[in-house]
């Protein structure tokens, strides 16, 4: 494998992931265990419950991950850990973990954001995919359009002013009592409704202001469910229309800002669903640009992502990071 070889750990919210990778974008071994079944109970991720369960599971699972691949800590050449945004807790006791390991180690902690791990994985997966680049990043806590123009290097165009897509599509969920993680739930749902049934708000649409808005498409999915007068699968259909007519025209808006963009890339959670997926891609047909969408298991949350943007840091700094040991925490 070709070095620099990063154990990535990845704890913000409710899966706890571990990941060896090379900068040859080799995924060496990668273990992630979900805790759906323990917050299902409260149709959302319980912050305590969620940092006691990545307490309990890091340790053993960057043992396993090293058996995986057959090597040791000093294999390894840095230790990358998210460090925020997320709930507290976990990052908390994933960073923690990640410095303790890196101590012992004698290596670098990367401290990486857990943002840039979303917005670099795509270059994880596709070699081909070279700066700069528009990304649509669209997860649980985050809506964001950013201009990618190198590692380290994001221009944000456009965020959210209240929810999240992810948030959006977990609160219908909620809603129409499919019950949580929600997102694939309103997406299944949706295949069998008729979203002409009901016209439901398009937050923002058309707005010279670039950002994106969920709230009030949230709360008029809440009254068209209250109304009693549509089927739970037309008013999933009707949403997941009008998120996805609020995500292209939200980009077209940030397309025509910017300078010509080579490729639209997707990233987060979101980037899951095949309607925002087939918009996105025609979107990026009729603009003349190339379509990126990592494979689902890199869109979601994982911590090849977080080892990934370790690599990234570590290959534009050059050979001094190699081998280059404790080095400060360095929170970005
Ligand atoms: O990136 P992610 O795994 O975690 C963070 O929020 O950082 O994203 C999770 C979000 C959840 O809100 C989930 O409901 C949403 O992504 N999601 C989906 C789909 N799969 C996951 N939303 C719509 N359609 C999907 N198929
Ligand atoms: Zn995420």
């Amino acid at each position: 494998f070709a070095r620099p070889l990063v154990l990535g750990i990845e704890s913000s919210c409710d899966e706890t992931a571990v990941a060896l990778v090379a900068a040859d974008r080799t995924i060496l071994a990668q273990a992630i265990a979900s805790q759906e079944a323990e917050h299902a109970p409260y149709g959302g991720v319980v912050p305590e419950i969620a940092a006691r369960a990545h307490a309990d599971r890091i340790a053993p699972m960057v043992e396993a991950v090293l058996a995986d691949a057959g090597l040791t800590l000093a294999d390894v050449d840095a230790v990358a850990a998210t460090a925020g945004p997320g709930l507290i807790g976990g990052v908390m006791v994933g960073l923690v973990s990640g410095k303790a390991l890196a101590m012992a180690a004698d290596k670098p902690l990367l401290a990486v954001n857990h943002l840039e791990g979303h917005a670099l994985s795509p270059r994880l997966a596709d070699a081909s995919l070279d700066f700069p680049y528009l990304l649509l990043l669209v997860s649980g806590g985050h809506c964001q359009i950013l201009a990618v123009e190198g590692a380290g290097h994001y221009r944000r165009l456009a965020t959210t002013i209240d929810d999240a897509l992810g948030e959006a599509f977990d609160k219908t969920a909620k809603i129409l009592r499919l019950g949580y993680p929600g997102g694939p739930a309103v997406e299944r749902l949706a295949r069998e409704g008729d979203a002409s049934k009901l016209r439901l708000p398009r937050p923002l649409a058309g707005s010279k202001e670039p950002h994106f808005s969920f709230a009030g498409l949230k709360s008029a999915v809440l009254r068209a469910h209250e109304s009693g007068e549509y089927a739970p699968a037309d008013i999933a259909a009707a949403f997941q229309q009008a998120a996805v007519d609020c995500l292209i025209d939200r980009l077209e808006h940030a397309l025509a800002l910017i300078d010509r963009m080579p490729a639209l890339v997707v990233a987060g959670g979101v980037a899951a669903n095949q309607a925002v997926r087939g918009a996105l891609e025609a979107l990026a047909a009729r603009r003349d640009m190339r379509f990126v969408a990592p494979p689902l298991a890199l869109c979601t949350d994982n911590a090849a992502m977080i080892a990934w943007a370790g690599c990234e840091r570590i290959m534009l700094e050059g050979e001094a990071w190699i081998g280059a040991a404790g080095d400060p925490l360095d929170i970005k």
